[in-house]
């Protein structure tokens, strides 16, 4: 009775994203294996503890008939989980195409795919027809879930029609958006077909976040070039609805970080490791296996400090550790060969038959194994090509307390506007720029890095994934309040 009641005093929140924290792995007929999921979202939601949380979202797996899908539902409900099940087709062309090969690459500066730019506009649009149709199933969910005076908090590119979903089934639903990714400056966004219906439909939500004020700014530019509104200091204004626009940083779980490095296991890692390269710098990145994180141009810019550097070749050491991310979209297989066949040159062009510079690994470890890496190496490249925000880099400095390791971090994640007074901030393209930085790292002395620890620890450990999402929801309750107010006046 009691923890009912604790339970009972907490705001009930709904997450919706495509990624649940669990991922299903089919073992057999109606049976599955539930996976932690990979990635920023998930890494930043799970850090969220004070509201009653369920989760809505794809269960990552087909599962085409009624009893399976009853079977999974199940199992997931005792992580407090919702699934929602999207065939084979919708799947390919709303989450293989409209988001990770349309909406992704352009929210990250790399344009839109060429075959969609010659090819009929069919193939674009039975992509957007698909993705309308997944947010509408989502919707269809969240509608047989929420309870009168729930939140429901939307996340990222993939749901951006589902405020609109949602206020138009039940226009009094407390609705917010948030963005995990970068959101491109104006011009950028003009180019997307559908730009217009996309930022109807969030502009449907009552709050819109996103990790920096530039991506707010650039968000509020599209809403009054594109779409002719009138941008305030709050946000932006449509027929006199005002939909609030904010910039909410996103943090880690910092105290999970720090409390388990102290755990037996974590510290038999950290053991095996430092016996494995003891006597060798080592420097280290981790990162889903995705054409944002600058992976070649970071390897290059290895190689080129190694070329440069003789006298370090056998005393350093790049350990790259990248899970396979979006498997079936082919601008990701070509990626993960073109790494395996750089990694391969270099590791030929420097190794011995004793040790070779560059470990890649294509697979993600468990939290134990990577709080011990963290902890261990001496040097962080993280070198995105753009990033919304980073939470590698943050999770980095929070393992650091004892070894003070340094930071080398892209100008061009949105990390970088937090940590950059801690960080060597480097442009990844310029690869002679990222291989002096390289050797500024391994050569810098003990009180400059704990200078710079210092200051990014400090904002790791204060400005945490828990206040980001109090910050969030506290602002949609006010904005719902004023509404109300305004609409009473
Ligand atoms: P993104 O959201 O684009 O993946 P972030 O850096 O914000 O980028 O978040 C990545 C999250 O995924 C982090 O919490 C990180 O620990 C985790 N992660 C990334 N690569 C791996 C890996 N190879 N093994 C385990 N966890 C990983
Ligand atoms: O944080 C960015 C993000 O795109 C999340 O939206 C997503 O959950 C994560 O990276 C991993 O990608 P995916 O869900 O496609 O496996």
């Amino acid at each position: 009775g009691e923890r009912l009641d604790l339970r009972a005093s907490k705001q009930r929140l709904l997450v919706v994203a495509n990624r649940l924290p669990v991922s299903a792995v089919r073992h057999g007929e109606d049976s599955w294996q539930l996976e932690m999921s990979v990635g920023g979202l998930v890494t930043a939601l799970l850090g969220v503890k004070e509201f009653d949380t369920r989760w809505i979202g794809w269960a990552g797996v087909n599962v085409p008939d009624e009893i399976g899908q009853k079977a999974l539902a199940k199992a997931l409900d005792e992580k407090r989980c919702i699934p929602v099940f999207l065939d084979e087709e919708v799947v390919h062309q709303y989450y293989n195409g409209y988001c990770n090969n349309i909406l992704w690459p352009l929210f990250h500066y790399i344009g839109l795919p060429q075959e969609d730019r010659l090819a009929t506009t069919r193939s674009f649009q039975s992509q957007f027809d698909a993705y309308k149709k997944a947010n509408q199933l989502f919707a269809d969910v969240v509608n047989e879930h929420y309870e009168e005076g729930d939140v429901v908090w939307c996340h990222d590119y993939h749901l951006m029609f589902l405020p609109k979903c949602l206020k138009e089934r039940n226009s009094k639903m407390k609705v917010g958006w948030f963005l995990h990714t970068p959101f491109p400056s104006s011009e950028i966004h003009r180019m997307l077909p559908s730009r217009l219906e996309l930022l109807r439909s969030v502009l449907a939500a009552d709050l819109v976040g996103f990790h920096t004020y530039d991506y707010a700014r650039h968000f509020v530019s599209a809403c009054t070039r594109i779409l002719g509104l009138e941008g305030t200091p709050e946000g932006v204004e449509d027929q006199g609805k005002l939909t609030r626009i904010a910039a909410f940083p996103v943090g880690i779980d910092s105290e999970r970080f720090i409390k388990a490095l102290e755990l037996p296991e974590v510290q038999d890692h950290m053991k095996v490791l430092k016996q494995r390269f003891a006597g060798r710098k080592v420097m280290l990145g981790v990162d889903r296996l995705d054409m944002i994180k600058g992976i070649p141009q970071k390897i290059l810019a290895f190689e080129k400090f190694l070329e440069e550097n003789p006298n370090w070749r056998n005393k350093v050491v790049l350990l790259q550790i990248a899970v396979p991310t979006r498997t079936d979209v082919p601008e990701y297989q070509k990626l993960t060969s073109q790494v395996h066949e750089i990694v391969g040159r270099i590791n030929g062009r420097f190794g011995s038959l004793t040790a070779v510079p560059i470990h890649h690994l294509d697979r993600s470890l468990d939290f134990h194994e990577l709080c011990a890496l963290y902890a261990v190496t001496d040097v962080a490249l993280v070198t995105s090509l753009r990033d919304g925000m980073n939470l590698v880099s943050y999770e980095y400095v929070a393992c650091q307390e004892s070894k003070k390791g340094v930071l080398i971090l892209s100008e061009f994640a949105g990390a970088a506007q937090s940590l950059g007074a801690g960080a060597i901030l480097v442009n990844p393209w310029n690869v002679t720029e990222v291989a002096s930085s390289i050797g500024y790292a391994l050569n810098m002395p003990a009180d400059e890095r704990e200078k710079r620890h210092h200051h990014n620890f400090k904002h790791v450990i204060s400005h945490t994934a828990q206040e980001w999402a109090a910050t969030f929801v506290s602002e949609l309750n006010v904005t719902i309040v004023e509404a109300q107010l305004r609409t009473r006046q």
